[in-house]
């Protein structure tokens, strides 16, 4: 047999093998009575993530309306797209069936979403979130049952009222600095809002993370040629290369012939860990020499005693730290992947909403002058806050 024959054979052989597993698969899928979807790949995977993206418009012109809006579902930002299009709901949801071990379940019912979202012991995270979740060690966000609920009961404290009005005071002081730099250095227009809007996320996320407070500025920090990449270069690196690490191993990243960009990836990966221990170790000897607690996630993750009913309690060593030094940085990590797209994301959507329909801009800005003729102190968080009933609204609005 030649050549050809033996890899046309081999490609019929692993097509029919895709097919029976489709098949199986949809008949499995039938007895659950929702409304199915059929798609020859499976979808969602980071491979199909970065490959299928630029592809995406393609697929929408030339392809039948089904296939390419399942396709559409499987490219990260489907919800912004779908909201962009006003696409209309199409049932509160559906099941996608393709050749691969697991069954997708998409929810358009907003409803229904936040009632599994809030359910996290009965719907448990896919492997593909918790790997990307447990990059750097196991974390609250990638852990699924009694880990879940233990490092849950931990953690959920230190996102106190404390850390809030430091998000209050920092957002403030963000926004007047951006402000400041469109209104004077750029005469009051701007195609910078997005970044803008970005840095204000990360700057306020690196100062409740890990107490480091950076001033807003228009400019990007970036390490030179051979020198180390502070810790927000490598981590703003590992946020934007998110997917990348899942598909690749860092050590292939950072080699010298990879384009500079994956290269910088790979290097930040590692100089994320030496950044992250260093930084552990320098708030556990500031604990020890001075007892006080710093305002920062970092601090309450290094000081965090475990004494619930655990085996940290049944050894006896009631003052082991609650955390080893993998989950703390597992979870710093994730607290900074989770906190800041998500954020950065909804101002710019906000902020873009704002920017179409201004006679909604006049609504919130009659509220900021009356709360602020009305308190004493118009920066006090106290003071302020409960009182932006039309900011909230515009908040839940976006969400
Ligand atoms: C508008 C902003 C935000 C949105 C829309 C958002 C959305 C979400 C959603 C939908 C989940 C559930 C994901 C799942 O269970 O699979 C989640 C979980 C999480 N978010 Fe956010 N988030 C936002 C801001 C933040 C911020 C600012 C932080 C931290 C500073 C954060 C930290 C987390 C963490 C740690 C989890 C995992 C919780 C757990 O597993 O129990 N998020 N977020």
């Amino acid at each position: 047999m030649d050549l050809t024959k033996i890899f046309a054979s081999a490609a019929l052989i692993y097509l029919l093998y895709l097919a029976s597993r489709l098949y199986r698969n949809y008949v499995r899928a039938r007895s659950t009575g929702f409304k199915l979807r059929v798609f020859p790949f499976e979808i969602g995977t980071p491979l199909f993530s970065v490959t299928a993206t630029p592809f995406l418009g393609l697929v929408k012109r030339f392809f039948p309306q089904s296939f390419a809006r399942t396709y559409d579902l499987g490219v990260y930002g489907v919800e912004f797209r779908d909201r962009v299009a006003k696409r209309e709901r199409e049932t509160p949801g559906y099941l996608v069936v393709t050749p691969s071990n697991t069954l997708e379940l998409f929810v358009e019912d907003g409803e229904i979403a936040t009632a599994i979202l809030t359910r996290r012991r009965e719907f448990e995270q896919d492997e593909v979130s918790r790997k990307i979740m447990n990059q750097f060690g196991p974390s609250l966000a990638g852990s699924v049952g009694e880990g879940w609920s233990r490092q849950r009961r931990l953690i959920a404290p230190m996102l106190n009222e404390r850390i809030m009005e430091t998000v209050w005071t920092e957002s403030q002081q963000q926004a007047h600095q951006m402000m400041s730099h469109i209104t004077d250095a750029e005469g009051g227009t701007t195609s910078g809002t997005v970044t803008g809007l970005r840095k204000i996320a990360f700057n306020i996320l690196s100062t409740i993370g890990y107490g480091m407070p950076t001033k807003w500025s228009a400019e990007t920090k970036k390490a030179g040629k051979g020198e180390k990449m502070d810790f927000m270069e490598a981590l703003l690196h590992l946020v934007d290369g998110l997917i990348l690490l899942v598909l690749f191993p860092p050590r292939l990243l950072k080699q010298s012939w990879m384009p500079i960009s994956l290269r910088q990836i790979g290097d930040a990966y590692y100089q994320f860990y030496e950044h992250s221990s260093e930084m552990l170790q320098k708030e556990r000897d500031a604990l020890k020499s001075s007892g006080t607690l710093r305002n920062t996630f970092l601090s309450s993750l290094a000081s965090v005693n475990d004494n619930g009913a655990d085996p940290y309690e049944k050894d006896g060593r009631l003052n082991r730290p609650a955390f080893t030094e993998d989950q703390i940085t597992g979870n710093l990590y994730t607290f900074t992947l989770a906190g800041y797209d998500t954020t950065a994301n909804t101002m710019a959507y906000a902020v873009a909403m704002l920017a179409a329909y201004p006679e909604w801009q006049d609504w919130i800005i009659e509220e900021i002058d009356r709360v602020h003729k009305e308190v004493s102190d118009p920066k006090s968080y106290q003071q302020v806050l409960p009182k932006m009933e039309r900011c909230l609204a515009l908040m839940f609005e976006t969400l």
